[in-house]
């Protein structure tokens, strides 16, 4: 935190300390009850000891007027007073369907200072937690000390980082032309990048505790009031890498509504250079086309390697979208919320939408990226059997 205020500083160390010691207790309290769901009546001091600490270091800080003044403790704060303000809505000291206005006055007024000013939404994002989450003696900011929290913001962040190597390695090919004798090598390097990712997530399947996770994770990346606006939930796709690989593939395109819908909606909760790196690569051609419009060299030998990885590639991303939705929506979310009990119902997703929709919409993009046939939607089934077919 170079050149950051005193106040900010002194902020920082409370959400690295006192926060979590107060957050993990209040879990521990929770979890010992016969409901899990139920916060109400439980822990009462320290939920008034989190969201009073809170306050009085955010009241400094606003007060201080602009404080960051440059990007990265601008973003760092917008993220300290999210987990905040997550946290508060998490023990449901705040609750976005009883309220038309934050109650948390001094951190919504802050968060709006500081979102508009590096231009995201003013809210926490899975970036804060996850890519540019700075350690401090070997632990970055976090919610609880509990280990499957660690363990999912680890295992996201290595998908994460291992989408962005494969996105990088797709867009020097765009540059280059599938004809390119260079454009094989960088194919395999998306490859290995799916395939990691295809890994990463495989360990998270198989060492996340499901009650652990949505009882005591999940429920902090809720959606929050910040001043009368309700912001959606944080989640592990709010970075441009998948998408730049959905589009570079050709897989997913920027005139498919439904997908344009859910790259509009995404836009504030990614670090700005992810912002302009998604604008373009929604302006340029795809790779499929490109490959769909060579296929007078079909018997090239460029065109037949190249072509083979190129399939081999989206198939592999068709596969992480099948494991992140099969396994691990379904696992984490979809089974745990069939046994929540009625009253806990409606405040199941990070995004808010009824759970039944978000699992449509997750399905579509999941049939989308694996090029699955649909009638709804103009996945790239019949372009993908008319490449394989131009295969020797
Ligand atoms: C979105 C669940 C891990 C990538 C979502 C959504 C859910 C979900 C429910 C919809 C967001 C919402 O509620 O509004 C899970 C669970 C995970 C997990 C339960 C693990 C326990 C990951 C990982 C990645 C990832 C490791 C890899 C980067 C995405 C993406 C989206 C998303 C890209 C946005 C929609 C899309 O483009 O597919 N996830 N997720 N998720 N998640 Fe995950």
């Amino acid at each position: 935190m170079k050149h950051s205020s005193n106040a900010t500083q002194v902020f920082d160390q409370w959400i690295r300390g006192s926060f979590v010691d107060i957050n993990t207790e209040l879990e521990s309290l929770y979890w010992q009850q016969e409901d899990r769901d139920n916060v109400e009546g439980i822990g009462e001091g320290l939920k008034r000891q989190l969201e009073s600490e809170g306050r009085a270091l955010i009241k400094v800080l606003l007060a201080e007027g602009n404080t960051s003044q440059n990007f990265d403790n601008a973003f760092n704060l917008l993220g300290s007073v999210g987990l905040y303000m997550a946290a508060c809505r998490r023990h449901e000291l705040t609750e976005p369907a009883r309220e038309t206005r934050s109650p948390l006055i001094e951190a919504s007024a802050l968060a709006m200072h500081l979102g508009p000013t590096i231009g995201m939404a003013p809210r926490f994002s899975t970036a804060h937690l996850t890519t540019h989450n700075v350690a401090e003696n070997g632990i970055y900011k976090r919610f609880t000390t509990l280990h499957d929290e660690s363990l999912f913001v680890d295992y996201n962040t290595r998908s994460i980082l291992a989408f962005k190597r494969a996105a990088e390695a797709l867009e020097k090919i765009h540059v280059m032309g599938v004809s390119h004798p260079l454009c094989y090598d960088l194919l395999l390097a998306a490859k290995q990048g799916l395939s990691e990712v295809i890994e990463s997530n495989a360990i998270l399947f198989s060492e996340l505790d499901t009650d652990r996770f949505f009882h005591c994770v999940r429920p902090y990346y809720k959606p929050y009031r910040v001043g009368t606006q309700i912001y959606r939930g944080a989640n592990a796709g709010d970075f441009a890498g998948i998408n730049i690989v959905d589009m570079l593939l050709g897989l997913c395109r920027a005139n498919e509504p439904f997908y344009s819908q859910m790259l509009v909606d995404k836009f504030t909760y990614m670090m700005p250079e992810d912002q302009q790196l998604l604008r373009n690569c929604m302006q340029g051609s795809n790779l499929m086309d490109d490959f769909l419009s060579q296929q007078h060299y079909k018997n090239q030998a460029w065109y037949q390697r190249n072509l083979t990885v190129f399939l081999a590639v989206c198939e592999l991303h068709g596969a992480t979208a099948i494991q992140h939705h099969d396994q691990l929506v379904n696992k984490y979310i979809a089974q745990p919320a069939s046994k929540v009990q009625s009253q806990h119902m409606n405040k199941l997703t990070a995004s808010g939408p009824p759970l039944h929709v978000l699992l449509r919409s997750l399905e579509k993009l999941r049939d989308l990226r694996a090029a699955n046939p649909r009638n709804d939607i103009a996945t790239r089934y019949h372009d993908i059997l008319t490449l394989q077919a131009s295969l020797n």
